[in-house]
């Protein structure tokens, strides 16, 4: 069965374990993993109705006694109350510092969840069970744990790496398809970054995957864990390789930011649009060829997502990409794709060249120096 490990050569170790049906073994796998004879399931009620009863009862059948905490979904919940409701919870339980926390959902389950085992009586164990495409492919591995502050998203976390992440691929069955397209864009992502196998895989079996079978589904989060993976044991907290990660994220931050993280855009489809730009300013500053922007912009629309955006304001969205946190020193840090499956941080474009690539995305034109008459 495919395993990816996170190693930090230490007891922080952790396997990734990806395998359509295997959620209802998560009680075995999570004796293996931790001391503790108590868990904590935090979800939503929609993923307690379809996987709660699966997970719960094998972590019963594994011996633990089972607690359950809803939240409600959107990322709302990301809030120090909810925190500290599920804190008080615990607490009123009677919970101690060997219960099992166990994130069952998307992101938002996983970075909440995530705080609470990294701050609940200075840190206790937890297992990810990602029910999105984003968190299996991405949030749940590398232990960055949050909830968000009024002045900022994020802003309140910690890095607390969980024992295990266990990936069922036919969870994702019933996720909506427009939130699955969302995570196929840090999948594509992490190709045009680290993997031009994975990225002409992606090319010859788009089809299958939004069909969402699960043989090619398991092959693709087992290529963009090990990705991940891999870089988060070499830089855990972001000093530096990590930034390569946030490819098209820091126009696709500002897009979120700018519509206040309503619906207009999933976090994939701004990252999509913020892979768009990037690539565009990459060829026009001469650092990728044509063709590698001509196969992000088909893989990106193969896989439905957007190729535009709804007329936002430039200068706003330039003043928000100067308050990212990754903004360092006013100066912007641009993650570029020399060529497929390969990245470079760059933070020398000219603010002309980086308004010019973002313009081309966010007004819908396509006309960047180096793009005239493409498509
Ligand atoms: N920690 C990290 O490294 C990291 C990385 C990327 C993103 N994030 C965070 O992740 C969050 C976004 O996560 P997300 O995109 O998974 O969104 P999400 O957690 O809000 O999930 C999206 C929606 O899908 C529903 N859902 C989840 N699984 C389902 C399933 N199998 N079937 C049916 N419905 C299902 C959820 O109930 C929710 O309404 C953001 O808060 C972001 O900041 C964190
Ligand atoms: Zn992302």
């Amino acid at each position: 069965m495919p395993q990816v490990w996170v190693r930090f050569h230490d007891q922080r170790d952790y396997p990734i374990i990806i395998e359509p049906g295997i959620l209802p073994s998560v009680g075995a796998w999570a004796r293996r993993r931790t001391t503790g004879r108590t868990a904590l399931i935090v979800t939503h009620p929609r993923l307690l109705r379809l996987f709660g009863p699966a997970v719960k009862g094998s972590l019963q059948a594994a011996g633990f006694s089972v607690h359950v905490q809803c939240v409600p979904e959107g990322e709302k919940t990301k809030s120090l109350e909810t925190l500290n409701r599920v804190i008080g919870v615990m607490l009123q339980a009677r919970l101690d510092r060997r219960t099992l926390v166990v994130a069952l959902g998307g992101g938002v389950i996983g970075d909440l969840a995530g705080l609470v085992a990294a701050t609940f009586m200075r840190g206790v164990d937890f297992i990810q069970l990602p029910t999105t495409l984003l968190a299996q492919v991405d949030s749940s591995i590398g232990g960055k744990v949050a909830v968000n502050h009024a002045l900022g998203k994020n802003m309140i976390g910690a890095f607390h790496q969980p024992r295990l992440v266990l990936i069922d691929p036919l969870v994702l069955k019933t996720l909506p398809l427009r939130q699955f397209r969302s995570g196929l864009a840090e999948v594509i992502k992490s190709a045009a970054i680290a993997d031009d196998k994975l990225f002409s895989f992606l090319e010859r079996q788009m089809p299958e995957i939004l069909k969402k079978n699960s043989k090619i589904l398991t092959q693709i989060i087992q290529k963009t864990c090990a990705i991940k993976a891999r870089i988060v044991a070499q830089d855990e907290k972001e000093g530096g390789l990590r930034a390569i990660l946030n490819y098209g994220h820091t126009v696709g931050h500002a897009l979120e930011a700018y519509h206040h993280y309503n619906k207009t855009y999933l976090h994939g489809e701004a990252v999509s649009l913020g892979m768009l730009a990037a690539v565009r300013l990459a060829v026009s500053a001469g650092v990728a060829d044509i063709r590698t922007q001509q196969r992000q912009e088909q893989i990106l629309r193969q896989a439905g997502l957007p190729g535009q955006g709804q007329g936002e304001k430039i200068e706003e969205i330039i003043n928000l990409m100067k308050f990212d946190k990754k903004a360092k020193d006013g100066n912007l840090n641009f993650v570029l794709t020399p060529k497929i499956g390969h990245a470079r941080i760059s933070n020398k474009l000219t603010p002309f060249s980086v308004r010019r690539a973002i313009k081309t995305v966010v007004s819908g034109s396509r006309t960047a120096e180096g793009n005239n008459g493409q498509r």
